[in-house]
């Protein structure tokens, strides 16, 4: 009984002193102004002039301040954990929870469109196929990577596979399998260790070669060697089997796609810390 009083007590006390925010450190007169962050808000900030005087400031909604770079950000860029408090919203848009920012189409709508919100407009985007939106990383990732409730890989690509049921057992590539597209030869399926599948592509005058796993001639692969017409294939460098991009890493969704001429949105994934907003 007396844990939980304390508990209560020290709850109750953290959450007033967030409540009410108050610069995070003192502000010192330096030569330079310089930026300070809320102690509560996450999007709240404070300029601290050369003559040593706070200026209260706010984030353009959506964006929130990075202790880090001492700028307004995107969220996912910034851990809010310590200053969790949010200022309300003020977009009227209802495709834009906050004025900025990039926000996932709901499951059952979309796995892999999102909008991007700039200014209370919002911009649809569609993340390239088999790869989804996240908005935690506000990217676009490969469907295991995102965790999201009914967005799963199995799901989103339609493919089980194989060592979806007996898990960790062994992989032709380690820590990862390939297998072919049921119905193009260009594209592959990579099954990671934990039986998720991922999409993966063949540069362009390639195609996957079920049999040894990798990208290789189109004239190697009997099913699929006028996949690129009748005549020769394009030419490319070498003869050699040419090891395939996407070897199922934990990295950022590779864009197995990227030298499709066509591909509207592939290049589109969401900002880098570097567009982030600046302050005043
Ligand atoms: C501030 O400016 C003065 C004069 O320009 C200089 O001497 C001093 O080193 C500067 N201080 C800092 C912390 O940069
Ligand atoms: C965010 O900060 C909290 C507290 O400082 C820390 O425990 C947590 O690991 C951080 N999260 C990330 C993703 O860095
Ligand atoms: C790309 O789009 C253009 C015009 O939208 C079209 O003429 C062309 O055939 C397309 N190319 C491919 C490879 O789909």
């Amino acid at each position: 009984m007396t844990n939980l009083f304390y508990g209560l007590f020290f709850a109750t006390v953290l959450f007033a002193s967030r409540t009410y925010g108050d610069p995070l450190e003192k502000c010192q007169a330096r030569n330079h102004s310089y930026a300070i962050g809320d102690t509560g808000f996450c999007d709240k900030y404070y300029d601290c002039g050369s003559n040593g005087k706070l200026i209260e400031k706010d984030c353009d909604d959506g964006f929130v301040f990075s202790l880090e770079i001492t700028k307004c950000d995107y969220p996912h860029n910034v851990n809010c954990t310590e200053r969790p408090e949010l200022q309300p919203s003020k977009s009227t848009n209802e495709q834009c929870p906050r004025m900025n920012g990039f926000y996932a189409f709901p499951a059952s709508e979309s796995c892999q469109k999102f909008y991007h919100c700039l200014e209370g407009s919002a911009y649809e985007k569609t993340c390239p196929e088999g790869i989804i939106f996240d908005d935690t990383k506000g990217a676009c990732v490969h469907p295991d990577m995102a965790g999201r409730k009914d967005c799963s890989a199995s799901k989103v690509l339609d493919f089980i596979c194989p060592n979806a049921e007996k898990r960790f057992s062994k992989l032709r590539f380690g820590d990862h399998d390939r297998h072919a597209h049921p119905s193009d030869c260009r594209k592959f399926y990579v099954c990671t260790r934990d039986g998720q599948p991922r999409i993966g592509g063949c540069p362009i005058g390639k195609v996957f070669n079920p049999k040894t796993g990798v990208c290789d001639q189109p004239k190697r692969v009997p099913n699929c060697k006028d996949y690129y017409g009748k005549k020769a294939a394009p030419k490319t460098e070498g003869d050699d089997v040419e090891e395939v991009n996407n070897d199922g890493s934990d990295s950022e969704a590779s864009n197995s796609e990227s030298d499709d001429e066509n591909k509207t949105d592939s290049k589109q994934s969401p900002p880098s810390n570097h567009k982030s907003k600046t302050v005043g």
